[in-house]
């Protein structure tokens, strides 16, 4: 064994990827590793088969998908302008995980878009994904391969569970390295914002075009954005991001945020009363009560992200009455933690049809 140097494609991924690439063209869905979370996917510029990916995930059709491109020099074939900003932030985290909103050029299918005039795009940092997309050599739309408002996949396990029924195959490239959604910077409006905080930080965006982007649901009066951004649109006109929807990542058991001071007692008043908890702590010792199932996480953000989704199907699978979850620290390396954390609260113990 001893492996291969990082990026390099086997032989048998080779062919895996030469097969996903007809089935694209044929129309197919296909489940794709990325660096952050796995994507469905399909050929952007088919306008069937980008709906093929509203039906399989159940997903409503007026929501935009993000494209991903084999690299920078595809811009122009998506979008109209790219300012300058925009390219620098291309050139800067590119390949990686930062999704661009920019003016839509002619010809991108209304199905991506979800009828708007603007476009999400970004190069993944996969070596699979990025030897799918050149063997393929346009455009691929894909969301995460869950089903809408469900627990993103970060294994090729977690995509058959969610979606194993309706994709062609399922090309894996392991657990993905980040586990958690890009971060997606809009600069279709006069200044560049982040509707969803991911792994590149409002820090990482200032240090490369010297001001700071807003951060949507960032509130003056300080309100969580989980319980701003609770519609799909607003009449601002901004644009609908289903990764913004205050219920979303989120598992059936009922999900509960918890500050670190509280959690112990909490789960010990909840298991008194004869409720099955189960919980994902932080700092928090395991107080070795056997009518918990404690689960420890990484006090270290990036260790968490990788492994959070994860962590919250194992719980969800529990059947438990409730999921406890610590609080993370009020942190700029835990923002795009917390946020998917209030969003998973906000839209657990739900059924399907909700
Ligand atoms: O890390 C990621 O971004 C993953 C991997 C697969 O690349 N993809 C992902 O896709 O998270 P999805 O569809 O689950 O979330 C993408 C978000 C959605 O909330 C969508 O509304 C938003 O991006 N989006 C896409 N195009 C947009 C546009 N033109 N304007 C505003 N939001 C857009
Ligand atoms: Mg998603």
């Amino acid at each position: 064994a001893g492996g291969q140097p990082r990026g390099v494609i086997e032989p048998a991924t080779l062919v895996a990827i030469q097969r996903a690439t007809g089935l694209l063209r044929a129309g197919e869905l296909v489940g794709m590793p990325t660096e952050t979370v796995y994507g469905l996917a399909a050929d952007a510029l088919n306008p069937e088969a980008v709906r093929r990916i509203f039906a399989a995930k159940g997903r409503p059709a007026d929501h935009p998908v993000i494209v991903h491109l084999p690299g920078a020099d595809h811009l122009p074939r998506w979008a109209a302008s790219i300012p300058r900003d925009a390219l620098a932030l291309a050139n800067a985290f590119w390949p990686g995980p930062l999704t661009l909103i920019l003016k839509r050029a002619p010809g991108v299918p209304d199905e991506v878009t979800g009828g708007q005039d603007t476009v999400g795009v970004r190069v993944p940092a996969h070596s699979v994904a990025l030897a799918l997309l050149q063997v393929f050599g346009s455009g691929i739309a894909a969301p995460s391969a869950n089903r809408f408002g469900r627990i993103s996949p970060t294994t090729a396990a977690h995509v058959q569970e969610e979606l194993g029924g309706q994709v062609a195959m399922i090309l894996d490239g392991g657990a993905c390295p980040l586990g958690i959604e890009s971060t997606i910077v809009d600069f279709s409006r006069d200044v560049p914002e982040i509707l969803r905080p991911g792994a590149v930080t409002a820090d990482d965006i200032a240090r490369i075009i010297g001001r700071r982007p807003r951060v949507r649901g960032e509130a003056a009066q300080g309100v969580p954005s989980h319980e701003v951004t609770a519609s799909t649109a607003d009449a601002s006109g901004t644009p609908r991001v289903s990764g913004a929807l205050a219920a979303h990542y989120a598992p059936r058991t009922p999900l509960r945020l918890i500050d670190p001071a509280l959690l112990a007692a909490e789960a010990a008043g909840l298991a008194a009363a004869g409720s099955r908890v189960a919980v994902l702590a932080i700092a928090v010792d395991d107080p070795g009560d056997a009518r918990l199932t404690w689960l420890g996480a990484s006090a270290q953000p990036s260790e968490y992200a990788h492994d959070l989704y994860a962590s919250l199907r194992a719980l969800d699978a529990l059947g438990a009455d409730f999921i406890l979850v610590e609080t993370p620290p009020p942190a700029p390396a835990w923002t795009a933690v917390a946020d998917r954390l209030g969003r998973a609260a906000a839209g657990s113990g739900e059924d399907d049809e909700t």
